[in-house]
């Protein structure tokens, strides 16, 4: 796939890129009685395992956007690089490990005269000898240190828009939408089924959410070597996991993935135009975010596959210009995306076009409930699950 990508890319030119990546991998969110892997980070955060995936990813997009592309300078640079992530330990670790892949060598002071001014006013002692030990690197091995910009929860419509936190209204479409036929008839097919082995197995009665939990947590603990409780065989994970996965798609009418999108779709337009024009913007942008952010932004592009973003799964904005024709590629975990509705090329502009009309004017306000004063009433848990 990557070598026909670069074949384009022979006469047009890659000026901007965006890209939006699920953490990597994690413990589970949650503590279970049947869990009895050893998760010494605790719960929900990112693992060794988890940063070696994004530091991999790091060192590829090296290779691919500043040796082969030269879309960016070897050193960091922080007008050409613009880095946003949730704000949660997982996603902020998996920023920084994919940052440390991308410039694995940072700033060095300009001469050993600046380096012995370098000091703190407090006493360090063993000055000389750390001093020596770094020479001119700034820190120890050159390291870069690299801003990640973050937003608290109530305010983060961009990377957590299907939040309650951020939009009650996203919430009330949840809801809504649990009352539909298909979704009571997925619960009652588990109640029937499914539960029953559960309850054999785990010796919890979970329901229809709890079950998606587990799931996730069966998942975390295959990934990193550790054996599932006895009885658990890959059909029945399956099962599980189909439960999970039904219950990060069931929600996704039209004006949810535009709300959930819009602020993304508008960042990604504004350094496009304005890398377009020739105002200053970041050549490269780097959103650090979860599996149902993803999930929301492939609906809304019409390219989800149906299964759950893997860890440190990877969506990718590459605006080319071909002789002043711009043209926008989409990859997903490293497939080239054909948007419905757009041309094979895509041109930038019909990109534009395409998805201008689908985007929610006022997000902040659409996501309030209409008339209502009050906190939107929905079972906590349920919310917190989606937060993958
Ligand atoms: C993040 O890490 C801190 C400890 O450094 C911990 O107290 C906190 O619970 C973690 N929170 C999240 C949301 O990742
Ligand atoms: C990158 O930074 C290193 C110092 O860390 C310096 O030696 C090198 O010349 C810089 N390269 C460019 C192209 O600025
Ligand atoms: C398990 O929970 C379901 C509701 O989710 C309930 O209908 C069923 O009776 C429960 N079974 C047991 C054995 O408690
Ligand atoms: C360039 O595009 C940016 C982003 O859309 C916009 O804010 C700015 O006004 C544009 N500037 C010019 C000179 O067209």
């Amino acid at each position: 796939m990557w070598i026909l990508l670069v074949v384009l890319a022979c006469d047009a030119a890659l000026v901007s890129v965006v890209e939006t990546f699920r953490h990597g991998a994690r413990s589970p969110v949650k503590q279970f009685s049947w869990d009895n892997a050893v998760w010494p980070q605790g719960y929900g955060e990112l693992t060794p395992e988890g940063m070696r995936q994004h530091y991999l990813n790091g060192v590829e997009f090296r290779r691919r956007y500043i040796e082969t592309a030269q879309l960016l300078g070897p050193n960091y640079s922080v007008e050409d690089v613009y880095v946003r992530s949730t704000n949660l330990n997982r996603t902020l670790m998996s920023a920084e490990s994919q940052l440390f892949g991308l410039f694995p060598q940072g700033a060095a002071i300009k001469n050993q005269f600046l380096a012995q001014k370098a000091v703190p006013p407090i006493q360090v002692s063993g000055l000389a000898n750390a001093q020596a030990e770094l020479g001119l690197n700034a820190v120890a091995n050159r390291y870069q240190m690299i801003p990640i910009n973050t937003v608290t929860e109530p305010y983060d419509n961009m990377l957590s828009g299907y939040r309650l936190a951020n939009c009650p209204r996203f919430a009330e479409i949840q809801t809504e939408q649990q009352g539909t036929s298909t979704y009571e008839r997925k619960v009652t097919q588990y109640n029937d089924g499914l539960q029953q082995q559960v309850l054999e197995v785990f010796k919890v009665n979970a329901t229809f959410s709890e079950c998606g939990v587990f799931s996730d947590t069966l998942h975390s603990m295959k990934f990193h070597g550790y054996d599932w409780p006895a009885g658990v065989t890959e059909e029945m994970y399956n099962s599980m996991e189909e439960v999970l996965t039904y219950q990060y798609s069931y929600y996704w009418t039209s004006e949810a993935t535009s709300l959930s999108s819009t602020e993304f779709m508008e960042a990604i337009f504004s350094q496009f135009d304005s890398t377009i024009n020739g105002t200053a913007a970041p050549k490269m942008s780097l959103y650090s975010t979860h599996d149902v952010t993803l999930i929301g932004f492939l609906i809304f592009l019409g390219i989800w596959d149906n299964i759950n973003p893997p860890y440190a799964s990877s969506l990718i904005f590459e605006l080319y210009d071909n002789n002043d024709v711009y043209q926008i590629q989409v990859l997903y975990n490293d497939v080239l995306q054909t948007i419905p509705g757009c041309g094979n090329p895509c041109t930038y502009q019909s990109f534009k076009n395409l998805i201008t009309p689908k985007l929610t004017p006022d997000v902040r306000k659409a996501c309030q409930l209409q008339g209502s004063t009050t906190e939107f009433d929905l079972d906590p848990l349920s919310v917190i699950y989606q937060y993958t």
